[in-house]
């Protein structure tokens, strides 16, 4: 039978000189051992229990995919990753495998999408998501404090998920929102111009079930505390459509 041989000792046979295979050793940079330290979060069984979409999220893929013209199916994946992320908390395996199913495509064209974006989760994570931004506008304004609350008041590191599996922190790159920093988003909504204690006062509601005010703590969407300095009379037009 054919087998194939380690590229070293094809290497070191033949056409290249001795430092030309040490310069070519040097090109991987990965130590064997990782793949022993770093076992993959999917092979658990548990992570690997069956999926299937609801009847009623199965209704909503249905009706999503006839948007799409039937060769170009998969350009639905994301939307329907999203559906099945929804259902099920997060994208593990037989998720990403169940989109591929009904969009009869090979699971490979999921996984790479799912692997790629973010919002699509590859490990479980808690009921609520946090997701502070540590980037600078946020930093300067106090993203260190608001980490500090949430790890101390949840008992948690980034990365980790709390055990009665309520709470997920990670930390995130610029949320988009930077004039109402420091920010962080709760699953889908987001909470702005954060404190220690508005931190402590959105967690202790979700403990309790209770909804807390989205978008600002402090002041109306982003206008500047001190009120409006500009736009503050009717615009005098011409509008571009007679109803605004
Ligand atoms: S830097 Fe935090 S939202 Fe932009």
């Amino acid at each position: 039978m054919f087998a194939l041989k380690p590229t070293t000792s094809l290497l070191s046979k033949s056409i290249l000189p001795k430092a030309s295979l040490l310069a070519a050793r040097s090109l991987s940079s990965t130590p064997i051992v990782a793949r022993n330290v770093m076992p993959r979060t999917d092979a658990k069984p548990s992570n690997m229990a069956p999926f299937k979409f609801s009847p009623e999220n199965l209704k909503r893929a249905e009706e999503l995919l006839k948007k799409y013209p039937d060769d170009y199916k998969r350009g639905a994946t994301i939307p329907l990753l999203d559906i099945a992320q929804r259902q099920h908390g997060w994208c593990s395996v037989p998720v990403m495998n169940a989109v591929a199913e009904f969009l009869e495509i090979p699971p490979i064209r999921v996984y790479e999408v799912a692997t790629f974006y973010t919002m699509f989760h590859r490990e479980p994570r808690g009921k609520y998501l946090l997701q502070v931004c540590g980037t600078t506008p946020c930093k300067v304004c106090g993203s260190d404090e608001i980490f500090n609350t949430i790890k101390k008041e949840l008992g948690i590191n980034v990365g980790e998920t709390t055990k009665d599996g309520m709470f997920t922190l990670i930390e995130v790159e610029c949320a988009g929102a930077c004039c109402n920093a420091p920010v962080m988003s709760i699953n889908d909504d987001y909470y702005e111009d954060l404190s220690p204690s508005s931190v402590k006062k959105i967690l202790k509601q979700l403990r309790k079930g209770v909804v807390p005010k989205r978008g600002s703590q402090t002041r109306h969407s982003c206008e500047p505390k001190t009120g409006l300095t500009a736009l503050t009379s009717e615009p005098t037009g011409p509008r571009c459509r007679s109803d605004l």
